[in-house]
């Protein structure tokens, strides 16, 4: 049992030699000890007071042991709280998982939850006169591409993140109903602004995009489309993408969406670092192979670079982003 008092433990060349999860400095497997006896330390796993470890200082791990004095958690070596923290046993379903995982990040990488990312992306469009390509009013060329050769046709549509709505926009147009959800206020504000008027039947939502009980949205899509939202949620976040997917994509729906390429645009960490440096650093890139096995339970139909766009086009495109669309089976 983990936290069982062992009678006897070996050296520390003993135990390296049996467990091969034991580092210094790290939670092992097992109790390391040797010529110092194990101390359970703030926040958990046996470590060697010998050894140094990170975020603390031997002073601390002395206070530690003296703490326990001879209580049974000093010979167990259970681990005590930091000052100020409370225990909780808050976990119980794959959504606790996921939230805890969002907690990971630091406050100010948070772009993907209404506790931190609709205040970012809010400052983000305060602005609305900055050079920011996707500010124009202008359909991505993919979409209108796809409408052109049929590739998807009129029925209700999901846009995802849909920021002020230039996709949404055309959608409507296009016969689609929609509904467009995004995190930022502001966005959404400036969404309506420029829907006034307009023919066609759209409905923004603020909202978590992936709380769609909040938002009080209900699928079947026939599409759903995300322009630059993907790429910024961490990669946790892509079960809950899958989630939204399997719950809310019709039978032959679509998914169409963009996201940072690899190699032109967006952090090409592996996935782990970005727990490690809880931050996003501007968004992920990913390969088109990477994208197929993400989204392996759909066919895809096409997966290309989006095609550039001169800025007196009709239509948004940028050459670090790929155009991807995708269809979920007919059954
Ligand atoms: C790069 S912007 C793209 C905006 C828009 N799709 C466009 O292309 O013009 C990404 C958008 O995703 C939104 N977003 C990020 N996480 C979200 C979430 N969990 N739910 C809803 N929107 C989200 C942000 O608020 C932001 O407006």
């Amino acid at each position: 049992m983990r936290g069982a008092a062992p009678t006897r433990i070996g050296t520390r060349a003993e135990i390296s030699e049996k467990d091969t999860s034991a580092r210094p400095g790290m939670p092992s497997s097992r109790p390391l000890a040797g010529a110092v006896e194990p101390a359970r330390v703030r926040g958990g796993g046996w470590v060697d007071s010998s050894c140094e470890r990170s975020g603390g200082t031997r002073a601390e791990d002395r206070r530690t042991r003296a703490d326990l004095g001879n209580r049974p958690d000093r010979r167990y070596g259970f681990a005590i709280a930091d000052e100020g923290e409370q225990m909780d046993r808050n976990i119980r379903t794959v959504e606790d998982v996921l939230k805890l995982m969002d907690g990971l990040f630091a406050p100010d990488a948070d772009r993907w939850t209404p506790a931190g990312g609709s205040d970012w992306w809010d400052r983000f469009y305060a602005d609305r006169s900055k050079p920011v390509p996707f500010f124009a009013a202008k359909p991505d060329e993919s979409l209108a591409s796809y409408l052109d050769r049929g590739l998807i046709a009129p029925g209700r549509a999901l846009d995802l993140g849909c920021g002020p709505g230039r996709n949404a926009l055309h959608l409507a147009a296009r016969g689609f109903q929609v509904d467009a959800v995004d995190l930022s206020p502001s966005a959404i504000a400036w969404a309506e602004e420029r829907a006034r008027g307009a023919a066609g039947d759209l409905r923004f939502h603020c909202g978590d995009a992936f709380d769609l009980a909040a938002t009080g949205l209900t699928g079947p899509y026939d599409l759903v489309y995300d322009s630059g939202c993907f790429h910024h949620l961490p990669p946790h976040r892509r079960v809950s993408y899958l989630d939204l997917l399997d719950r809310l994509l019709a039978p032959g729906g679509h998914l169409a969406l963009t996201c940072f390429a690899a190699g032109a645009m967006g952090s090409e960490l592996p996935d782990a670092a970005f727990y490690r440096d809880s931050r996003l650093h501007g968004g992920l890139a990913y390969s088109a192979d990477s994208l197929r096995w993400i989204f392996s339970d759909l066919t895809e139909c096409e997966l290309r670079p989006m095609r550039d766009e001169p800025a007196e086009s009709p239509y948004f495109g940028e050459g670090f982003l790929w155009a991807a669309l995708f269809r979920r089976g007919a059954n």
